[in-house]
């Protein structure tokens, strides 16, 4: 009789609520009751609400047990939990639960499903078909079929990640680089790291896709220094990938050579904008460069270089097994694909939710989240991170669509969401926006550098309610300043949560004399 399959995910925000020692618990019960199972450490599927996610595999279908405890072990192996038996955590099929069945798993399709450091896993489900097919193909189609998704970067600028290779393709140098931006640092994000924890093969594969459609022998993952288990997992897929042959020289006869350094980040914000990266690849201090020339020009020391988000990168391999149209068939507008949206702050059910383009931020966070986790009315929501607007309860229907963001002075940025209920201060979150820029900021440019700092000192007589109109109008004159003359998004775009915070939510920017009257 075949072993029966038991996943516990071994990823960053299960393990943090006890994964590890479920997993120990259902192997010190085996060993005692002499079941035969084989335990997979599993990614997560990004029902992060639900971790530790167990499943146990019968005859093919797998049953989950949600929010398992190492002490709820015993009493499920009693309850039949080989057999997928009746017990108070379990869930049914995996694939019945709803937050998972609604969703467009282009992307992040799968993790949870795999085992992620099994690279015969992998390749059972079509792992290295997309380079396979690539070699086979050429790169001028990878290219075409790139162009054709539509995809936007999905770190946060949202450039035409299509445009961004055809550059770099045609561009002249004898050494070209695939540089992947890992650094995931907007607050509320996620998505990079559970991709990378959950398919880490699905990277590598889409990084040397990347080399091949534009001519890059070498590959750096910049990862954020705050995510050791995904270090670890990272580490171990790139030598396993090099062992069988799919990173390093002539990669399966096709006489294309790639292969991967994973480099730690340095664990600053602004190390994740492109060019600081490229300085602190370099071993520099990360510091914003002047651009022009582009990265895609004269990027990692001074070559053409890609420089991509894992989540970008990572949807391309079904862009090339499905073809460019299927993926610019999903979506809206110029919005096309799919974008994994992560919920967090005061939320229900929060976790990762990859939804074509077009679904609105209420549905997001009322049908996926389920509201706020306290139950109180939600009062703002910022998306895209740290450098994003607070959008007021009466925008949630604004579908997600980078141009509809635009226009309500937001962006989608990295797809981060953070709900805040009623009880939130906005005046604090908008003095925070500023005190944020002041600390993290690389220091290049004056209206960032300074302009943050006195940001937070005008925030805070206004919230005193010192020379209040006066005072006022410095903020806005500030936000002008730090806008339109700071050097990258740092000091460009920490005025959006600012102003959008004195636009809806003026009533919090009272002094406390003002409210008792
Ligand atoms: C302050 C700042 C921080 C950033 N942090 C990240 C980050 O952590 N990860 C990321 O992918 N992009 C980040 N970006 C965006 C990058 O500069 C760049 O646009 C992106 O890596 C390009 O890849 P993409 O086209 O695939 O999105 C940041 C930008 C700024 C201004
Ligand atoms: S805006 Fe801020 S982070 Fe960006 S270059 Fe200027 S000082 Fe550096």
């Amino acid at each position: 009789m075949a072993r029966t399959k038991i996943y516990v995910p071994r990823e960053t925000a299960a393990v943090s609520v006890g994964a590890d020692e479920v997993a120990l618990a259902i192997a010190r019960i085996a060993k005692k009751t002499a079941a035969d199972v084989e335990l997979i450490r599993n990614g997560s599927w990004g029902a992060s609400w639900l971790e530790p996610l167990v499943e146990v595999d019968v005859d093919g279908t797998r049953i989950a047990y949600g929010n398992v405890a190492a002490d709820d072990v015993e009493s499920m192996f009693v309850a039949d939990l080989l057999k997928g038996g009746e017990h108070a955590r379990r869930l049914g099929p995996t694939t019945e639960i709803p937050y998972l069945i609604n969703q467009d798993r282009w992307t992040f399709w799968r993790c949870g499903l795999i085992n992620p450091l099994s690279i015969e896993d992998f390749e059972l489900h079509q792992g290295f078909n997309a380079l396979s097919k690539a070699f086979a193909e050429g790169a001028e189609s990878v290219l075409q079929a790139v162009a054709d998704s539509g995809l936007r970067g999905r770190g946060g600028a949202g450039f035409p990640t299509g445009i961004k290779w055809r550059t770099v393709a045609d561009a002249a140098g004898d050494q070209k680089y695939i540089a992947c931006n890992a650094d995931e640092g907007d607050s509320g994000t996620f998505s990079d790291r559970m991709l990378m924890e959950g398919d880490p093969f699905g990277l590598i594969e889409a990084m040397a896709i990347a080399g091949f459609a534009v001519g890059a022998s070498k590959g750096y993952i910049y990862l954020r220094s705050e995510y050791p288990l995904t270090h670890s997992i990272l580490s171990r897929a790139i030598a396993s990938a090099r062992d069988a042959g799919w990173l390093g020289e002539d990669i399966k006869g096709s006489g294309f050579n790639f292969d991967i350094d994973l480099h730690l980040g340095a664990g600053s914000y602004v190390c994740g904008e492109e060019t600081a990266m490229l300085e602190s690849l370099e071993g520099k201090k990360g510091i914003v460069r002047y651009k022009p020339p582009l990265p895609a020009l004269q990027g990692l020391f001074g070559k053409p270089t890609v420089v991509n988000n894992v989540v970008s990168l990572a949807s391309v391999p079904n862009i090339v097994n499905l073809g460019g149209d299927r993926y610019s068939s999903m979506g809206v507008n110029r919005s096309k694909g799919t974008l994994a949206f992560q919920l967090a702050g005061n939320i229900k059910r929060g976790g990762l939710v990859e939804k074509s383009f077009g679904v609105t931020l209420r549905e997001l966070i009322e049908d996926w989240g389920g509201g706020t986790a306290s139950g109180r009315p939600v009062k703002a929501v910022q998306v895209g991170g740290p450098l994003g607007a607070y959008i007021p309860a009466e925008q949630l229907d604004t579908p997600m669509d980078y141009e509809a963001f635009i226009s309500i002075g937001a962006m989608i940025g990295h797809g981060g969401i953070v709900v805040f209920d009623d009880t939130a201060d906005m005046a604090q979150l908008a003095r925070f926006a500023m005190e944020f820029c002041a600390i993290e900021s690389c220091g290049k440019c004056t209206p960032c550098r300074i302009g943050s700092t006195r940001g937070v000192e005008v925030i805070d007589k206004i919230i005193k309610g010192e020379n209040k109109d006066e005072n006022y109008d410095l903020l806005v004159d500030l936000c002008d300043t730090m806008e339109g003359a700071s050097l990258c998004a740092m000091g460009g775009m920490t005025p959006f949560p600012v102003r959008s915070a004195l636009k809806y939510f003026a009533e919090d920017f009272a002094s406390p004399n003002e409210n008792q009257t």
